[in-house]
């Protein structure tokens, strides 16, 4: 039940009283109930007993509060109560003699029934309608359960019930059927960002998309927990938040953060995925709520693999690119995987004393969870064998910086099929010493997986955005990165300062490159043209289609280093990603 305000903070109202709806209208996301019951009243044909059956703060105790104004509002009942009588005024301030809440979760014996059986046969003092309302009526004693039973059987005139409940399963057939009921919806992300949108702009809260989002996703169908958050957050903050100081506060990593670590696992970089959990910690993020929130992205994603359009309202806009990208790098049937052992893994972490340990292992064990990852890999390893450069024949674990194989889709880039890739690149040992030459477009396009990969061992999450960047022009004063369209959102972090820091020390260390970095978005376009002789030629692969139609034999067929592979790893081919 909402406290009484205290009069000494009547100033600080809590949002979620403030804005308890007045009205029927007003109450959000449950229009199924607030236009029966505004019919029912306007017909003058209320029932004498309701169930509000739904999830905490989804409007329970509002719209019975309402009903009770309704009742009795000295304008007559119709449809809506009119809030400004003297009735609807003290009920909505809790002050009306007429209106009776009970909280059964302390008022849970027989003798608190009986009490109100004998109550109940008085006549309202002020109003038509004495109305009880009964909450979290699920946690009655079983005798105190019969007893309203027998209240509910033989109404008094003038009387109704709302019994109230997060848990209608628990509730006796028997009391189920003497109920008219209502069961309210959790109220939807959107329509929580909606109304906390409009409450910002009301109390002249600056609060950006990104924000309402995090708090939106976190209240999870909850509006009163959604209110509940933004009072926090301003008593935190102040009138203006930014997203990160928010989101510390609230404890919810942001979808970036979730999106870099899905591009992390993609590579299969097991020593990356660590470095992840140490950065989350030193980010004083809550574990807890990270874990939570890596299995709801991971469902995100998969909502985007299987293509449940519906839901990707539940991901901002913005990042729809980045997920639909993410998605078709790890698959519906690799993301399936990842969710199923993230949530078999869910209690032992949260049992453990060592949860950083636990999420380690976890996210190691996501990184090398995918077979057909692990063969993209390893057929790059044994392109290079076959080139006889490298001469190491066991693929797996790998050793730390190494350049990963450049994965289809993920970067809006042509797949590049490196066993197929006949031109030697540069491969400086792990980078280091000086190329030769100055830095050109064609000889820093040609070595930017081994760039991306030494800033790896830096920053980490910079380098999975860098990934997706292409460098598109260079020039003595400055390179420029272009960022495809679904990489896009990326270009906030890479513009932060001191993002840019550890790659602008590779180019140094390369090229004795000392200019300007810039990262730009892509547009429509595809990245900047690349001369020819960098990229190397597209080899038909087979859609995923195909291969359901068998076509993997073929592929096997015609591919001598696969059937090489298939062989080594004692594997057999389950999926051959699309090259775009
Ligand atoms: N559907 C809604 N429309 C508008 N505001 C709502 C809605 N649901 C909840 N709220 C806000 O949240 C506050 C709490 O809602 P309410 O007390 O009605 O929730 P409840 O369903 O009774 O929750 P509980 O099960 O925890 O008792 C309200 O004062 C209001 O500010
Ligand atoms: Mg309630
Ligand atoms: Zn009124």
């Amino acid at each position: 039940m909402a406290p009484e305000p205290d009069p000494a903070s009547m100033t600080h109202l809590p949002l979620a009283l403030k804005y308890r709806p007045a009205t029927f209208a007003d109450v959000i996301s449950q229009e199924h109930v607030t236009r029966t019951l505004s019919n029912a009243l306007a017909r003058g044909r209320t029932a004498h007993a309701y169930l509000f059956a739904g999830p905490r703060g989804s409007g329970k105790t509002t719209t019975a509060r309402l009903l009770a104004k309704a009742l009795n509002c000295d304008r007559g009942v119709s449809g809506e109560p009119c809030g400004e009588c003297d009735n609807c005024l003290s009920i909505a301030a809790g002050r009306s003699l007429d209106v009776i809440e009970i909280d059964a979760a302390s008022n849970r014996g027989i003798d608190d029934i009986k009490e109100l059986r004998e109550a109940v046969k008085y006549a309202p003092a002020q109003g038509r309608f004495k109305v009880y309302i009964v909450d979290e009526v699920h946690q009655l004693s079983k005798d105190a359960f019969n007893a309203l039973l027998k209240t509910l059987e033989e109404p008094p005139r003038g009387v109704v019930f709302v019994l109230a409940t997060t848990e209608p399963h628990k509730i006796l057939a028997t009391i189920l059927s003497r109920c008219q009921r209502f069961d309210f919806r959790p109220i939807p992300l959107e329509a929580i960002r909606g109304r906390l949108a409009s409450i910002a702009e009301r109390e002249g809260i600056r609060l950006d998309e990104r924000a309402e989002f995090a708090i939106a996703k976190k209240a999870d169908g909850s509006l009163r927990d959604a209110l509940s958050l933004l009072d926090q957050v301003v008593a935190f903050g102040g009138d203006s938040i930014d997203l990160a100081t928010l989101r510390r506060l609230i404890g919810v990593p942001d979808e970036e953060r979730y999106l870099e670590l899905t591009e992390v696992l993609a590579t299969g970089d097991a020593a990356a995925a660590m470095r992840f959990v140490r950065e989350l910690r030193e980010a004083g993020y809550d574990l807890e709520s990270f874990y939570a929130g890596l299995l709801e992205h991971l469902r995100d994603c998969l909502l985007f693999a299987v293509g449940d359009g519906e839901r990707w309202a539940e991901v901002p806009e913005r990042y729809h690119g980045a997920y639909a990208s993410t998605a078709e790098t790890l698959g519906a049937e690799g993301l399936l995987r990842m969710l199923t052992l993230a949530t078999e893994e869910e209690q032992a972490f949260r049992r453990s004393s060592q949860q950083d340990l636990v999420l380690e292992v976890l996210l190691v064990r996501l990184a090398l969870l995918d077979r057909t990852v692990d063969l993209d890999r390893a057929l790059q390893t044994l392109g290079a064998q076959a080139g006889g450069s490298r001469a190491a024949r066991s693929p797996a674990p790998r050793p730390a910086p190494r350049s990963s194989a450049p994965r289809a889709g993920a970067a809006g880039e042509p797949a590049r099929d490196a066993a197929a890739e006949p031109a030697p690149r540069p491969r400086g040992t792990s980078g280091s010493g000086p190329a030769a030459g100055p830095l050109t477009l064609e000889s820093l396009l040609a070595a930017w997986d081994e760039v991306v990969e030494e800033v790896l061992a830096a920053r980490p999450t910079v380098a999975a955005s860098l990934k997706e960047a292409r460098p598109s022009a260079c020039r003595d004063d400055g390179v420029t990165l272009t960022l495809p369209p679904q990489a896009e959102w990326k270009l906030e972090q890479l513009s932060a300062r001191g993002m840019l820091d550890p790659l602008a020390a590779v180019l140094a260390r390369r090229w004795g490159f000392h200019g300007r970095i810039r990262v730009e978005p892509g547009g429509g376009s595809e990245p900047a043209v690349a001369p020819a002789a960098v990229v190397p030629p597209r080899r038909e692969r087979p859609t995923s289609r195909e291969i359901e139609a068998g076509a993997i034999d073929a592929r096997l067929q015609g591919d001598p280093l696969l059937r090489q592979v298939v062989d080594l790893f004692d594997a057999s081919v389950v999926r051959v990603r699309p090259s775009s």
